[in-house]
């Protein structure tokens, strides 16, 4: 057989092993990975000294999304293309449900703008935030027969109209269970939150560090516990998002150990930064819901990766303009919240295993396996016969500096300005088509594809 694409003498990466081997590419699929591959192929890569990854999952990103009285700058397309230059091969979006909306009409309403303009791969968490009237709950199975197999549900932003009460998340939480769908929670309490901001603001304490102060860790941590008490109880899956308090994350670990079906996922910026950054000039760039929290919880986050115990790591990406975060200089509750993180999400976990803090085969873990395991795509997320040609070239000797101009995605800063990487992605594939090439995209926009997901059993 005539290969389409050949990768010669790399290590290959996945989450059990790291080895010496060829690897060939036909159709977009992996065909074989072997000692030494010799047949004919229409590309041969020479990757002598580079490690071979699968593609990452970054599945947990906001483009194009209409939040905190504007839009993230980041579109289908350009987020897609900063996502491919780091190495993301497949995104999940979170499209949010207006009221009286069905899920499908939402599904279809994004389906258009990413089939034109997407340029890695895509799959949907649906944001549920009203029943209408329990039509949502028959319409869920639908969704996942159309491979829409997890739904969000935000404890927070009562005030934005996006919040569930508990009987709603409950009654996702089952009807998720009975259909093999996932329900995922952004935990935070949006009554102490409103509470302790009005007290802030009335107090003159207007900086972003009140950001932190009014959603401390304990407020995130109820949150956390009270959605774990009713998967345990309720015996439902629940995928927590962008985890990063101490008591939350001890919770939700108790609860795995007790056999919930309990999934932890954090982000970058929870494992660099802590809450001091919301003392710097440009504090408000880092503002994000939950914010950073103190060293103690960056620590337990840490070990958690370390052992196992946290499932995946993704971005949250959600970034907004100088211009924007800027409304909030003098009312933190006027700052747009999200930061940006697509194109660093592997670079930055491979960054720390190439510096010996956690192995590769668990960057790719958390990065790729585990979120194509827990998600559904049973056709990515790691390197083997039969899987989506989503390859990650990477050069651990290869230094890199972020910098705002180096970053492909669409803002006018990044908070990893200035965060030096040891070793960095060389190439980007796409189900075998090159999509990054050493600093360059070199992909197009619509040669994403919807991922269809199969549900859990
Ligand atoms: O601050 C954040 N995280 N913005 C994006 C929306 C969300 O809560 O995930
Ligand atoms: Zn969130
Ligand atoms: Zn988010």
């Amino acid at each position: 057989m005539k290969y389409d694409l050949l990768i010669k003498n790399g290590t290959i990466v996945t989450a059990a092993e790291s080895y010496k081997a060829d690897l060939a590419v036909k159709d977009g699929k992996i065909v074989a990975i072997s000692n030494e591959i010799n047949d004919e192929a229409e590309k041969i890569v020479d990757a002598k000294g580079k490690l071979v990854l699968p593609g990452a999952i970054d599945v947990h990103t906001h483009m194009s999304m209409p939040f905190g009285g504007t839009v993230s700058s980041d579109s289908y397309y350009s987020g897609t293309m900063g996502a491919a230059c780091g190495g993301v091969t497949t995104i999940f979006d979170y499209p949010v449900q207006r009221k009286g909306q069905s899920i499908m009409e939402l599904i279809n309403e994004k389906k258009a703008m990413l089939e034109e303009e997407a340029c890695v791969d895509y799959a949907s968490h649906c944001c549920i935030t009203n029943l209408n009237n329990g039509e949502i709950l028959d319409e869920m199975s639908k969704a996942v027969e159309e491979g829409i197999t997890s739904f969000k549900a935000f404890l927070v932003y009562k005030k934005e109209g996006m919040m569930v009460d508990d009987a709603t998340l409950v009654r996702l939480m089952e009807r998720a269970r009975e259909l093999g769908a996932m329900i995922n929670i952004h935990a935070e309490n949006p009554d102490l939150i409103d509470m302790r901001t009005e007290r802030y603001l009335a107090q003159g304490k207007t900086s972003a560090w009140y950001h932190y102060m009014s959603r401390p860790e304990f407020v995130e941590a109820e949150a956390d516990k009270r959605a774990i008490h009713w998967a345990k109880h309720l015996n439902t899956p629940l995928y927590i998002v962008h985890m990063a308090d101490k008591e939350g994350l001890e919770a939700a670990i108790q609860a795995k150990r007790d056999g919930a079906d309990v999934f932890i996922e954090t982000c970058p910026q929870y494992l660099e930064y802590t809450c001091e950054v919301y003392k710097r000039d440009n504090g408000r760039n880092f503002v994000c819901s939950p914010p950073m929290k103190g060293q103690e919880s960056q620590d337990a986050l840490w070990v958690a990766i370390k052992n196992g115990l946290i499932d995946t790591v993704a971005t949250d990406h959600c970034p907004f303009q100088t211009y924007e975060k800027d409304w909030g200089k003098d009312d933190f509750s006027k700052i747009p919240n999200g930061c940006d993180g697509v194109e660093v999400l592997y670079p930055y976990m491979l960054d720390a295993a190439n510096r010996g803090k956690i192995p590769f085969e668990r960057a790719v873990e958390l990065c790729a396996t585990n979120v194509a395991k827990i998600f559904g795509c049973d056709d990515k997320g790691s390197l083997s016969i039969g899987k989506d040609a989503d390859i990650v070239i990477y050069d651990k000797n290869k230094d890199f500096t972020v910098t705002i101009d180096k970053l492909h995605t669409n803002c006018d800063h990044t908070i990893w300005e200035g965060k030096q990487l040891h070793g960095y992605p060389v190439q980007t594939y796409l189900r075998g088509s090159l999509v990054y090439d050493n600093g360059d995209f070199v992909g197009k926009a619509g040669m994403g594809k919807f991922v269809k997901r199969s549900p859990r059993i």
